[in-house]
């Protein structure tokens, strides 16, 4: 049995929350059920636009979750200030534009090595521990070794969008992800890994046994929703039946 650990993502039960700007779904709820269910720790990323998870959230899990909180935020000073005054046990450095869906691409630690630098002292001198998400290539990770960073999450977004079609060009993804873990590995690095993961893709990169952490939330929030709509819709009609 793999001892690769699982972070979930509750980002979206607030996406579906903002959707009606009503109070439920509730992410704290759903942090719970998670973490009964065995999860590692909860993984929320604060958007600069604030589009699902909001501060009120991050402050009751802050009070409520029993595992750890891990918070993504976007690598600038305004973002590390709110996370210093949330205290998440971990901070993911991630780079944000505000256009995305989702997050494209792993930061870029060539270009932006001294403001990483500082970032990191930052939240360090706050007791909160750092990952650092990154694309799998080798120069990212050997600047990756040189920052005081507790970890890095390797960007499984290519990989996964990849995925879809199993061609060569996902096994030459899926390579660079190895080797990008090993040699983080062996310089020392706690790797974890992230993004697109499924229940369809996820097999090959639990099998490379570098991974310590993956964090994973659409993918595990739509189950849900489609998992638990047979049990909804027979509540509801428990309701109307009664009448
Ligand atoms: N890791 C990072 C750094 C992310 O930004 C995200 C999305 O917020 C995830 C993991 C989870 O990705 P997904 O929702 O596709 O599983």
């Amino acid at each position: 049995m793999a001892n690769t650990l699982l972070n979930i993502n509750i980002d979206h039960v607030a996406t579906i929350r903002n959707a009606r700007n009503t109070i439920f779904p509730d992410p704290v709820q759903a942090a719970f059920i998670a973490e009964q269910a065995g999860a590692n720790g909860i993984t929320v990323h604060l958007r600069e636009d604030r589009r699902h998870i909001n501060e009120r959230d991050i402050k009751i899990l802050r009070q409520t979750i029993q595992t750890n909180l891990n918070l993504e935020i976007s690598a600038n000073e305004i973002m590390i200030n709110t996370a210093c005054l949330l205290k998440p046990d971990y901070c993911c450095l991630v780079p944000e534009n505000r256009m995305e869906i989702t997050t494209e691409h792993g930061i870029d630690l060539v270009k932006e090595y001294k403001k990483i630098d500082k970032l990191i002292n930052i939240l360090h001198n706050n007791n909160i521990k750092v990952s650092l998400f990154i694309d799998p290539i080798i120069e990212q990770i050997e600047i990756a070794a040189k920052l005081n960073t507790d970890y890095i999450e390797l960007n499984t977004g290519n990989y996964a969008v990849l995925s879809k079609c199993y061609n060569d060009k996902f096994y030459v993804e899926l390579d660079n992800i190895r080797q990008a873990a090993s040699f983080a590995t062996s310089l020392g690095l706690l790797v974890n890994a992230g993004h697109g993961l499924n229940y369809y893709n996820v097999a090959p990169i639990i099998q490379l046994n570098q991974i310590k952490i993956l964090h994973i939330g659409h993918s595990i929030i739509s189950q849900s929703v489609i998992y638990g709509l047979k049990y909804a819709v027979e509540q509801m009609l428990k309701i109307i039946r009664m009448l």
